[in-house]
């Protein structure tokens, strides 16, 4: 089994583990980074979701092979203290209720915000298909035209 490198957050990591192990099991059980979460394990609600060169990525279902010498951030990427627009966006709004899909959330909106600077209400509904069962969709897109206006 040939060890598989990667980037994850800025630091190179190097894993032995099986292939096709989902990257989401590598982030929180080998390198200890529990911000992304678990949620259905097959691509469908997001809580899971990292930035893999740059792309929200689902990481449930990706093996690790996948991500050889590539680029992955996390949550914990983000900043040392939670000081990204978008992480601030979303403590000014309030945003979380339970809190279990949020770094999901954040991660997709950091994404969005790359590609699209100051998205319309449509083109985030598109967009964050991220599922909130809590329903705080009206708090994240308030959030996400917030950290557009550079909140
Ligand atoms: S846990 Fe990956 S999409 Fe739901
Ligand atoms: S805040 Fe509870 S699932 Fe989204």
């Amino acid at each position: 089994m040939p060890p598989i490198s990667f980037t994850v957050n800025g630091k190179s990591e190097t894993v032995n583990v099986a292939p096709d192990t989902p990257l989401l099991w590598v982030l929180r059980d080998t390198l200890g980074l529990t911000g992304t979460k678990f949620g259905c394990g097959i691509a469908q609600c997001g809580a899971c979701t990292v930035h893999l060169d740059g792309t929200a990525t689902r990481t449930c279902v990706l093996p690790v092979s996948a991500v050889a010498g590539k680029r992955v951030t996390t949550i914990e990427g983000l900043s040392k203290n939670r000081s990204h627009p978008v992480q601030r966006a979303w403590i000014e709004e309030d945003v979380p209720q339970c809190g279990y899909c949020q770094s999901g959330q954040i991660m997709a909106a950091v994404a969005l915000l790359a590609k699209n600077p100051h998205p319309s209400d449509a083109d985030i509904d598109t967009a964050m298909t991220n599922i909130c069962r809590c329903g705080t969709y009206q708090r994240i897109r308030a959030a996400i035209h917030r950290a557009a206006q550079g909140a």
